[in-house]
């Protein structure tokens, strides 16, 4: 069974990470499109880093949940049949155990020169502007992807909705495409899609079936129901 996995700041939610639309609509305090535009850091490039590495540093204090820990089980066992993509920054699917993460907003973890282009691992903080170790300028940005900016790796996400079995879509708002659109391609394609939110997303009515309530408790469930079906050699 080949699944495509979408993840979203709601699978994060359980371990401490906040997600964007849920409360006040402000992000850790900030309107999204203060932090997170090419247009906000050419204007306040100082403010738009020391966002970002406060947000970089407050992942020394979160730790996966249950949700982040099923999915590499599922991973385990599908392997490359499984196509795991999240829109976090944060790097919880990783530290659950998952290996092959698709992070189409790009990773807090990285670093993006804007000189000559190189994307390195990177922990410490940029609001200084560092020389960049590729090329030696003081062009170093965060990694991720912000509004107005193209997400990575979109063709290949495509190619794989198109021809899986499932496609799951976990803890996210369908406010933001283009992964809101994930669900009618796959829907498009004929196959079958659920949701596993706390409560139903944007396009929720365009899933063949939802579950609503907390990632850690749903997704552990549906991943053992996967397992039993194909057989969990563990
Ligand atoms: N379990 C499951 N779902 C949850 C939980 C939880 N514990 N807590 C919250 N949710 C759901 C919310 O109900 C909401 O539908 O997760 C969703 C989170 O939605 P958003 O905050 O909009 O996050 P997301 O969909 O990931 O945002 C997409 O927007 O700002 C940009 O680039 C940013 O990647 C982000 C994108």
């Amino acid at each position: 069974m080949r699944i495509v996995v979408l993840t979203g700041a709601g699978i994060s939610a359980e371990s401490g990470v906040p997600t964007f639309r849920d409360a006040d609509g402000l992000w850790e305090g900030h309107r999204v499109e203060d932090v997170a535009t090419p247009e906000a850091f050419e204007l306040r490039p100082r403010m738009v880093q020391e966002f970002y590495d406060a947000r970089r540093a407050a992942l020394a204090g979160v730790e996966p949940n249950p949700a982040h820990r099923a999915l590499a089980r599922l991973e385990e066992v599908l392997g490359d049949d499984l196509f795991l993509v999240t829109q976090n920054i944060d790097d919880l699917h990783e530290r659950g155990g998952a290996q092959r993460v698709h992070h189409m907003h790009g990773e807090l973890l990285k670093a993006l020169c804007r000189a000559c282009g190189s994307r390195l691992a990177w922990q410490d903080a940029l609001v200084d502007f560092p020389p960049c170790p590729g090329c030696g300028l003081p062009e170093l940005r965060p990694d991720v992807v912000w509004f107005g900016e193209m997400p990575y790796g979109m063709d290949d996400i495509y190619a794989q909705l198109r021809t899986a079995d499932l496609f799951v879509s976990i803890g996210t708002s369908g406010a933001v495409y283009p992964a809101a659109g994930f669900v009618q391609l796959a829907a498009g394609a004929r196959v079958r899609t659920l949701e596993l939110n706390l409560e139903p997303s944007e396009g929720s009515h365009f899933f063949t079936e939802s579950r609503h309530g907390r990632a850690g408790d749903l997704v552990p469930v549906w991943v053992d129901e996967v397992l039993a079906l194909v057989g969990n050699p563990g």
